[in-house]
């Protein structure tokens, strides 16, 4: 694939990619310089020894990953965006990952956009957070954004265009019959849960004695929006028939009126 799209494969991510126990030590850079070339930026510009001396121009540059502190003075200096930066140590459920940048307009912090992977389709939503070299015209920008821990291996670029996702609505109740509300539903989207069976298991969302008849369409559609699948390739999983409860006197009256048999 690499060699006739330029896309790597999963196999290819995961050969760059630090080991878990690396990863979650704090800041470190994933190299996706997959050929030999005549180039060595990255090596020459980092003077913690975070790559691996070159012999030869043409080498591949391999992270020394106890010297690398994922500053990310090598992402802005590739010519070829080959380098983002991933701290795992971020937050919970989030990683910071830092991202060459090389469009119009900027984006600014505190800015909810876009986060696209490297076929450059939307798969979830990333907080700004910091952004360098804005000015320079030697160096490539660099935005470091939030982003659910799930997607750090997807997350290539960002896009800057709002994603609709209205966070003064996140008190709003969206399951009545299990109590769920909206902010806990994109929270656990954030996370990576992003089928409505797999959201029901957690939250109890669709439980309820109506199963999901109200609350279903609303999970559905925050997922297409949060996550940019379409609303036609989302189903709702299993589900029993809406059920209400019944007074035993109802089921008496309807079995003296002699509906039950
Ligand atoms: S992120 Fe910083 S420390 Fe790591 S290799 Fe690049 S320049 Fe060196
Ligand atoms: S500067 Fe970028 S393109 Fe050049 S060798 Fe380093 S990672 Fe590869
Ligand atoms: S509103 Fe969610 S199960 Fe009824």
């Amino acid at each position: 694939m690499l060699e006739n799209t330029g896309i790597p494969t999963p196999e290819d991510i995961d050969s760059v990619f630090p080991s878990e126990e690396r990863l979650n030590q704090g800041p470190i850079i994933v190299i996706e310089c997959y050929k030999k070339i005549p180039c060595n930026p990255c090596y020459t510009v980092c003077h913690r020894g975070g790559i691996k001396p070159f012999e030869d121009i043409n080498d591949r540059p391999i992270v020394v990953e106890e010297n690398c502190n994922g500053c990310g003075l090598c992402i802005s200096k590739c010519p070829g965006l080959a380098i983002m930066a991933v701290d795992m140590t971020y937050s919970e459920t989030e990683a910071l990952v830092k991202l060459p940048y090389e469009f119009f307009p900027m984006p600014e912090p505190g800015m909810v956009i876009k986060g696209l992977d490297r076929e450059g389709n939307f798969i979830t939503p990333v907080k700004v957070v910091k952004v360098f070299n804005t000015k320079a015209t030697d160096r490539t920008a660099v935005v470091s954004v939030a982003v659910g821990k799930p997607f750090i291996r997807q997350i290539r670029n960002i896009k800057v265009e709002p994603v609709e996702v209205n966070q003064a609505d996140d008190d709003v109740i969206v399951c009545r019959c299990s109590d769920v509300s909206l902010g806990e539903i994109r929270g656990l989207i954030r996370k990576g849960y992003t089928t409505f069976d797999e959201i029901k298991r957690i939250s109890r969302v669709g439980m309820g004695p109506c199963q999901s008849k109200n609350c279903g369409p609303i999970v559905l559609k925050e997922i297409a929006v949060m996550t940019g699948k379409s609303l036609d390739a989302l189903a709702l999983g299993t589900y029993r028939q809406p059920v209400k409860s019944l007074k035993l006197g109802e089921i008496a009256d309807e079995a003296e009126r002699g509906h039950l048999k």
